[in-house]
């Protein structure tokens, strides 16, 4: 298994760096979008292409493996999670900010397999941030080893979340009230605009602890591992056991900072993916 892991890593990293040139070439340029589910929900052309580059290039090589893609889902593919080796990919997690040019994106890619997270990338090629993890070897970025930081009390915790892509009302009122509750207990609150460096940020030991409900399974499939290998816990917000189709992620260093956090915060179900 290991043999076949560290083969998968390979080929997935070199086409992700290859991938990652297309978001340099364009990030002062790419203002043009299309809007998906609402107003704040943005796809480009760069988001497709680095999509069809994974796709097209993970599947030459690994034939039987599944994908569930962002733009893939979006264009109306079934978002469909089996115990086959499946790629989960956000081609580019912070679109709203590639097309500002703010440079916080990147390309996150998980591999499941048994619907469990056992390789993650997160490339953000503005900043040169190669984040990766493999079941059971650690978390990295750059190649040097990476870990949580290890604060047990959302008193002394950095959290960070996020308001998301959607202007539903009754999740705006949980972002204030939890924006509030945080800031309230916290020392501080953070949005980076990319779940997934969010998550990577948590691994890095740079935050301790982040949440969002809304997400989909490509923003978490990555950010799982990482997390996980860097000596953290990913949970369901409520304090149960995560589960990456039902849009609901917290992760923490610790299991005492989540599950103050769990205890801590309103709580909003979208509908699963
Ligand atoms: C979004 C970003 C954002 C998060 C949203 C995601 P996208 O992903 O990760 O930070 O708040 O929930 O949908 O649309 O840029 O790939």
């Amino acid at each position: 298994m290991s043999d076949k892991l560290d083969e998968y890593f390979e080929v997935a990293v070199s086409l992700v760096k290859t991938c990652g040139n297309l978001i340099i070439e364009h990030i002062n340029g790419c203002k043009v979008f299309e809007v998906k589910s609402c107003d704040i929900d943005f796809v480009t052309e760069i988001d497709k292409k680095v999509e069809e580059t994974l796709i097209g290039g993970l599947s030459k090589r690994f034939p039987t493996h599944k994908f569930i893609g962002e733009e893939s889902v979006a264009s109306g593919a079934k978002c469909e999670l089996t115990d086959d080796p499946t790629w989960i990919i956000d081609p580019v997690d912070g679109t709203m900010n590639f097309v500002h040019g703010f440079p916080h994106s990147c390309i996150s890619v998980g591999l499941t397999i048994n619907k469990e997270s056992v390789l993650g990338i997160i490339y953000n090629p503005i900043l040169q941030q190669l984040f990766t993890a493999k079941k059971g070897q650690g978390a990295f970025l750059n190649g040097r080893q990476i870990s949580v930081s290890q604060v047990k009390e959302l008193h002394n915790a950095l959290v960070t979340f996020e308001a998301g892509t959607s202007r539903d009302e009754e999740k705006s009122h949980v972002v204030f009230e939890n924006f509030k509750r945080i800031i309230c207990k916290g020392h501080g609150v953070r949005s980076l605009g990319s779940a997934a460096l969010n998550m990577a940020m948590v691994a890095q030991g740079g935050a301790d602890a982040n949440f969002e409900f809304g997400i989909h399974a490509w923003d978490t499939a990555a950010g799982d591992i990482l997390v996980r290998e860097a000596g953290g816990v990913v949970i369901d917000p409520a304090g149960g056991p995560f589960d990456i189709l039902a849009r609901r992620v917290l992760c923490a260093s610790t299991p005492e900072l989540a599950q103050e956090i769990a205890n801590t915060i309103a709580q909003y179900y979208p509908e699963r993916d």
